[in-house]
Order: C-alpha cells, then sequence, then structure tokens
C-alpha cells in the first residue's frame, strides 16, 4: 500500500456512504471493537439518511481519503437528545484495515476536535473497548482522560467485555458559559 501519497481530510459526500460502510463492515467481522451480527449493520440508505441528517444538523461528519480514495471516517452524534446536553457530543473513528498505523486516525481525530470546536461544542466523549489498545492509544494522545470503567457491558466472541468512557474538553470546555442564542430564538 502506498503510504507517501498525501492524505486529505473534508466532510463526507452521499457518494462515499458504500466505502464508509465497507470500512465498517470489516470491522465488524474481524474488529476488537464490534463483534455483532450482520444483520446489525446500517445498509447504504440508513448511512446515506444518517450521514444527511447530521450534515443537516451541522454535527462534523468527516471522511480521510488517499488518492481520492476514502481511507477512512469520523464523526459525532449528541451525547444525550435532551437539550441540557446539547454542548456535548460522542464520536465515532474508523479507518480502513488496509491503512492501519500510517497516521489516519490521528489526522481524522484532529480534524473531528477541531471542527467540534469550530461548531461550539464544549466536551467529546468517546466508548471504547478495554482491549482496543489502538484506540486507547490515541484517545490518549489527544488528551482524552480515562472518566469511567464500565465492566461486562459487551458480550462479544464468547466472553463479557469491558468499556472505557474517556472524555476530553473543547474550545474554552467549562470555563465560561455557552454563547447566548440567536435573538430569533430567545
Ligand atoms: C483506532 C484507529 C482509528 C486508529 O487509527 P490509525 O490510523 O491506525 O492510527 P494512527 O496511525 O493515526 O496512530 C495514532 C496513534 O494511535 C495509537 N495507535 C495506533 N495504532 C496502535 C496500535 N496498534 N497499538 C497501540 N497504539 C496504537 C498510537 O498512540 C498512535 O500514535 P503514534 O503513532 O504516535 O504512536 C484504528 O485502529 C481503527 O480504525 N480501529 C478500528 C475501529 C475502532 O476501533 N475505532 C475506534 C472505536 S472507539
Amino acid at each position: 500500500m502506498e503510504k507517501d501519497t498525501e492524505v486529505l481530510i473534508r466532510p463526507s459526500r452521499d457518494g462515499d456512504v458504500d466505502a464508509m460502510l465497507a470500512i465498517y463492515r470489516r470491522h465488524i467481522r474481524h474488529g476488537v471493537e464490534f463483534g455483532v451480527d450482520e444483520g446489525d449493520t446500517p445498509e447504504p440508505d440508513d448511512l446515506r439518511d444518517r450521514r444527511k441528517n447530521l450534515k443537516n444538523r451541522r454535527f462534523p461528519h468527516l471522511v480521510a481519503t488517499r488518492d481520492g480514495e476514502v481511507v477512512g471516517y469520523a464523526y459525532v452524534v449528541l451525547f444525550r437528545k435532551r437539550p441540557a446536553y446539547r454542548y456535548a457530543v460522542k464520536h465515532s473513528i474508523y479507518v480502513h484495515h488496509e491503512h492501519l498505523g500510517q497516521g489516519i486516525g490521528r489526522l481524522l481525530m484532529r480534524g473531528l476536535i477541531d471542527a467540534c470546536a469550530a461548531a461550539g461544542f464544549r466536551q467529546m466523549i468517546g466508548y471504547i473497548d478495554a482491549d482496543n489498545t489502538a484506540s486507547l492509544g490515541l484517545h490518549e494522545s489527544f488528551g482524552f482522560v480515562r472518566v469511567g470503567h464500565l465492566p461486562a457491558v459487551a458480550f462479544r466472541h464468547g466472553r463479557w467485555s469491558d468499556s472505557v468512557m474517556v472524555q476530553r474538553s473543547l474550545g474554552p470546555g467549562a470555563t465560561t458559559p455557552p454563547p447566548p442564542p440567536p435573538l430569533s430564538t430567545r
């Protein structure tokens, strides 16, 4: 695999959905993080709708491309739906299995953090399988702190697995209140 070609980060498009789905499916079948049934995999239309919804609500949804091919993606959703939680997001990040360990996860994470901070979000939260050393390492290197350990919350590959909850503040974090809402919504 060509490692010297430049990797670009940009917002995802409808045309990226099939490539994102292929990356996701491969991790489902082989990844430490997943181990779910094929039936739980979203279909292309689901992913397309989901992506459009996220985009409409201005939640960052990014892809990494190399030579025009999608080699990874990352996005956020609201941490919780209730209005009080509107400044906190929960993220996901996936890199194509043939492009792991080449700095793409790092580029996506940098892009996602910057885009979320620019969008006004204040906290970013992730759940990581306790055995997922790559993801734990990536998050640690971006200043995510382990804020929780959830024992035995997943059952996969014939055994119970723990999850680690990580969190990082964005922009001014909790040092200032959020800006007042626009006049039209007051
Ligand atoms: C986690 C994941 C996104 C990392 O992407 P990546 O492109 O391989 O990572 P990078 O090459 O950018 O590495 C960034 C950092 O992650 C950590 N890391 C990456 N691979 C690692 C590994 N195999 N072991 C330990 N740490 C690792 C390191 O801290 C690394 O920094 P360094 O190179 O300075 O040591 C990727 O492994 C992946 O897609 N995994 C499957 C899906 C998944 O688990 N997503 C996360 C769900 S929470």
